[in-house]
């Protein structure tokens, strides 16, 4: 099926290449993808650094999962199948988005390896992707608990919860580790420091 709807589709390259893209914005394009679990603080500490980054001129996107999940994949559940259709969509979207030139933070909390690494392999690997997993114990996540909804899988109406009935595989290999308990300020200066010394930006934080 997929080979036969692939039949007869021909790839454009276009005039306006990424590094036309990227000369013009002055600054590089990466994804900057944030894993961890529900509560971690990932979409915070996105905020914050794409704040700090549209501040100093460079062209930014948040891709967040909740966000995501109400519209591009709002037919999705939180099945294994249905969690990799998910970041398999997120990834092709942020595919585009490094051609366009934009540093595009992702904040979901793809909890499987494989996928991840899926992921990865999908946006070619180490040159396009900033692998960030945000660490912060279950119990913190649970004590924060913005959403009500470890309460809602403890009491049983949330039965397939991520760190409760589900698994979260922690990363085996991400380029940074921040603690999530950490000021905002120090784990987005981390990442811009990092952005920094891989050519990416051109400005850093002391
Ligand atoms: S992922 O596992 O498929 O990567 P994603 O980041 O898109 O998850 O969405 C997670 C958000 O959906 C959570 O922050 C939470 O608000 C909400 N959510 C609702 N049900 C679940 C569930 N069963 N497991 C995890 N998150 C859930």
């Amino acid at each position: 099926m997929k080979n036969n709807m692939q039949k007869n589709i021909f790839w454009h390259e276009h005039l306006i290449s990424r590094e036309k893209r990227e000369k013009y914005n002055k600054h590089r394009s990466i994804v900057i993808w944030f894993t961890g679990l529900s509560g971690a603080g990932k979409s915070s500490i996105a905020n914050h650094l794409e704040k700090k980054l549209f501040i100093h001129g460079m062209h930014t996107y948040l891709l967040d999962g909740d966000n995501i999940r109400s519209g591009l994949c709002s037919d999705l559940s939180f099945s294994k199948t249905d969690r990799k259709e998910n970041i398999r969509r997120i990834g092709e979207v942020a595919k585009i988005m490094l051609d366009a030139g934009i540093i595009t933070l992702v904040s979901v909390i793809s909890p499987y390896q494989n996928q991840r690494t899926m992921i990865y392999n999908m946006l070619g690997g180490v040159k396009n992707v900033l692998e960030v997993f945000v660490d912060t114990p279950i119990s913190v996540c649970e004590k924060r608990d913005p959403k009500k909804l470890y309460q809602q899988a403890r009491s049983g109406n949330i039965y397939d919860f991520t760190g409760i009935q589900e698994e979260y595989e922690i990363p085996s290999n991400p380029d940074i580790i921040l603690n999530g308990t950490d000021a905002l300020e120090i784990n987005s200066k981390k990442i811009i420091n990092i952005l920094y010394k891989n050519h990416i930006i051109s400005f850093c934080e002391n």
